[in-house]
């Protein structure tokens, strides 16, 4: 059985994974973690998938 609720441990990787793409830029508005499309919700780009963020002016993930 899947458990949705994160340990300790896998929430600092989940961190660990965001914050490597902090300061990346989504070319196209597309995600650099897996290429989805990025979408606009109240002036912020954010990624359906995982929910990297990103400003709509520059593309740089925050
Ligand atoms: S595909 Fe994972 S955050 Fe975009």
């Amino acid at each position: 059985m899947h458990s949705k609720v994160l340990s300790p441990a896998n929430i600092e990787k989940y961190h660990a994974g965001y914050k490597s793409f902090t300061g990346q830029v989504c070319a196209g508005r597309r995600c650099p973690h897996f290429g989805t499309e990025m979408l606009e919700k109240d002036g912020t780009l954010v990624c359906p998938m995982h929910g990297l963020k990103a400003n709509p002016a520059t593309l740089v993930i925050y």
